[in-house]
Formats: C-alpha cells, structure tokens, sequence
C-alpha cells in the first residue's frame, strides 16, 4: 500500500494543468451504454475510478480503452451484470443502471454497500426508475431490474437534489418513450456536461444546470467525440493549497465560472485569486487568512467535496471558522487526524469548530476517503516537519499526477511503497 511522504513549509510556486474532471467522466463514460456507435472522450483523467469504470464497460460488453487522456469506446454484444467486485470499490457503478435498462431493458448491478462517508442509499435512484416502468427485485445482493417493455417517460420529483439519481434517470430518459420530466435535479456542472455529451449523440434534452430538467425520448443515440469538462475540484484543491502555504500558484484549465461559491469563501478568508489570460492566479492577501464560516450544500452552494481541504485552511487562518457538512453524514474522519497534527477543531453534530493561528505539525496519518486524503496532504505541505499520509489510494481514485503535479511547484512530496 502507497503512503506520501511530505517535508512541509515549501512555500508553493509555479504553473499547475488542471485535469479533466473525475465526476463528469465517470457518467459520461457510463452514458457510452446508451450509445449505438464508436465514442471518443478526450480530457479524461488517468485515476483508478476511471480505469475501473473502462473494466465495466469492457465486462458490459463495450470495447473500451484509455490512453494519453483519450477513451475510446466501441460498441460490441451488451451483457447486463455489473459485478460485486467492480461496484464495492467504485459507488459510481450504480450509474450503469439507467441506460443499461434504456438499452436493454434488463440490468443486475451490485447493490453499492455503505462507504466511509455515510450510508448512501440509492433508493432516489429506483423509485425514479419504478416510476419510467422498471421493476427491481433484490437478490443476493443485486438490485436486478426488467423492463420488458421499455421505459416510458414520466415525471418524477426527487426528494433531494441526488447527483447520481439525476444523471441516471438522465441517461435513462434519453431513450424512453415519450417525455420525462425531472423536477428537483441537481444542478452540479457535471449533469450539465453529461447533458452536453447526450445531447451532442442526438438527445434532446433541455433545462440542464436548473432544478426541472426535460427530456424527449429518443430512438437511439449516435456517436460522437467529445472534451470532458476541467475538475473545479482538482482546482480548488491546488488553490487551497496556494493558500496554506504561502505560495503562489497559476492554475491552467481552471473552471473558475463553476467554482463561485468556493471561490467567493477563498477571497473572504484572505486569499487573492485572479482571472488572467493565462489561467487563475491564486496567492495569500497581505492581510494573511482569517477565519470564515462555511456551509456545504448542493450545487450552486458550497460542495462537499471541498469541505475537508477547506477545514485545513482554516486550520491556518487566524480566528476560527464553523464548517457545517450538511450533505453526507460522517464526513469528518479527517478531524482526528488533524488533531494529531496539532488543529484545534471540535465537532458538534454536523458542525466542526475550527480555531486556526496553530502551526501544524507532520505526523503519521491516514487517509479515510479520498477528500480527506486530499486535506491530509495539505496540511502536510502546510505543516512543520514531515507527515506520512498512509492509505493514498484512496487520493489515486480522484487526483490524477498528485504528487507529479505538487513536486513540479516545489513541494517536497514523494511516494513510498509500504507493506501493510
Ligand atoms: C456525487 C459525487 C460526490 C459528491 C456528491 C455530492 C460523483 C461520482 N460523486 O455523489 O463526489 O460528494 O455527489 O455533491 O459524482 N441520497 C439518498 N438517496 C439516493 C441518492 C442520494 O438519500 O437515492 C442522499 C445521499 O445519501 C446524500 C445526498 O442524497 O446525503 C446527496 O447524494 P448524491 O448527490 O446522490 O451523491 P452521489 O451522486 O453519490
């Protein structure tokens, strides 16, 4: 098993390419099922979710490879099994629900087990699915759903705006009959982009990117090339990273227009980020870093996704800041490893107190999912001394090149190989 090494206190300098994004790959590569001919995807990022999303399509039948950021996928005999193995190390194999039952009106996929951020169920997911005419049956632990008929189009309203129930029913109700309409959909820039895949192999398709999104069923989807859209969470990752120690970083490829929320917060704790022609310049103001308060919630608001590596710049303000996570319970397995580093940060029910002007310390820590793992490595790069941050693979599922990217701006970050 990978751990990083990190001697910390570098301040960070230089250009960093930010890569495809992760979460828009992942359903737009799945979206590849529904698709009658060759599609070509470039921008993908080389991560572990990715190569193990081409093992599924391959196992489904596609004729799927990655290489230098290019996926191509053609199209060979559909099967309709997503194995146990693949899906509990990757949730997002449930994505391969929607259009497998579109295409093929059968699928048996692994029903996805609990993960370190909380339960995760998927039942926004099949009542949507129930309600387009699919009927599931649980057995041995696979969600098995038919649709002799096909899907049908019909109007669903989610009780909660679900990232991944929105992009299956998406994908789903491209190739039902008649009208679907998803009211209370996530808003996230990665449905907009897959939104923007379908529609670019013949879907129709619109409202993407607010809370009603319509489609008309199609009879069947074209192939195409497409760009996957730039990670904002890979971005605002390195430019928390900026931040916490003092450097100053050029962010090419940064998706600036999607990250307002985040953004806005980094400028409100001191941080002085730039829009040039060349990229996102981000550095520390004058005035250092104060503490400010964040609340994540669905898209436009504060992503969850950031709110671990923020905690760490926090961390390093002065003041305190109050981080309430209010989209997966659980999410703050990375407190008590920051703790260890020397944070002061007290957790109430979904809240967490953070109290900065601490310099932290390396220690020995270790990673307990992938957005945790990412805040680990920033308060090893902020930290005094060195931080071992141990179970890393879970950072490989989302950050492509890390420790490349991070050594290319002066960090002082290698890889170990460590038995377990
Ligand atoms: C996606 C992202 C993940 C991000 C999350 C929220 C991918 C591959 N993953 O995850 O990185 O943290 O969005 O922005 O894109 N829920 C239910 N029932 C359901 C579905 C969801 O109760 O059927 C709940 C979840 O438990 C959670 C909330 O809804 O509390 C949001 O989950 P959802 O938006 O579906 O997240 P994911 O798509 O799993």
């Amino acid at each position: 098993m990978d751990s990083f090494i990190i001697e910390g206190g570098v301040p960070l300098r230089g250009v960093i390419e930010i890569s495809g994004s992760k979460n828009a790959a992942l359903p737009i590569l799945m979206a590849s099922i529904a698709v009658d001919d060759e599609v070509c995807y470039d921008n993908v990022p080389d991560l572990r979710d990715i190569h193990t999303t081409i093992k599924l399509l391959n196992i489904l039948g596609k004729e799927a490879s990655l290489e230098n950021g290019v996926v191509r996928v053609k199209n060979g005999k559909l099967g309709k099994e997503a194995p146990y193995d693949l899906v509990k190390t990757m949730r997002a194999s449930v994505l391969c629900l929607g259009p497998l039952l579109a295409r093929l009106g059968e699928a048996k996929v692994s029903l996805p087990g609990g993960c370190a951020i909380g339960a995760r169920p998927v039942d926004q997911h099949l009542s949507a699915l129930e309600k387009m005419g699919a009927v599931f049956d649980l057995e041995n632990g696979y969600i098995h759903g038919h649709c002799p008929d096909g899907l049908r189009g019909a109007h669903i309203r989610f009780d909660m705006p679900t990232v991944g129930g929105t992009e299956n029913l998406l994908m789903a109700a491209c190739l039902a009959r008649g009208e679907t309409v998803l009211e209370n959909a996530a808003r996230e820039p990665e449905i907009v982009d897959l939104a923007n895949f379908l529609i670019k192999c013949g879907a129709r398709i619109e409202g993407q990117g607010t809370t009603i999104i319509r489609v008309q069923g199609v009879e069947r989807l074209h192939g195409c090339s497409y760009t996957v859209m730039p990670d904002r969470i890979e971005a605002g990752t390195f430019l928390i990273a900026a931040g916490v120690t003092g450097g100053r970083l050029l962010l090419k490829n940064c998706p600036v227009s999607d990250m307002s929320a985040v953004v806005d917060k980094l400028r409100a704790a001191g941080m002085v980020i730039e829009e040039t022609p060349e990229g996102v310049l981000a550095c520390t103001g004058e005035k250092g870093l104060t503490g400010v308060d964040i609340s994540t919630r669905p898209h436009p608001g504060f992503p969850t996704d950031m709110q671990a590596q923020f905690m760490v710049l926090m961390c390093c303000a002065q003041g305190s800041g109050l981080v309430e996570e209010n989209i997966f319970e659980n999410r703050f397995m990375h407190v008590q490893e920051l703790v260890r580093m020397g944070a002061d940060i007290h957790v109430t029910g979904s809240s967490a107190m953070v109290r900065g002007g601490r310099r932290l310390t390396g220690a020995p820590v270790m990673a307990s999912d992938l957005r945790a793992g990412a805040a680990l490595v920033l308060a090893g790069l902020a930290a005094e001394g060195e931080t071992r941050v141990q179970r890393i693979y879970h950072v490989d599922r989302g950050y492509e090149h890390l420790e490349a990217k991070l050594a290319a701006v002066g960090a002082r970050i290698r890889r170990v190989k460590e038995a377990d």
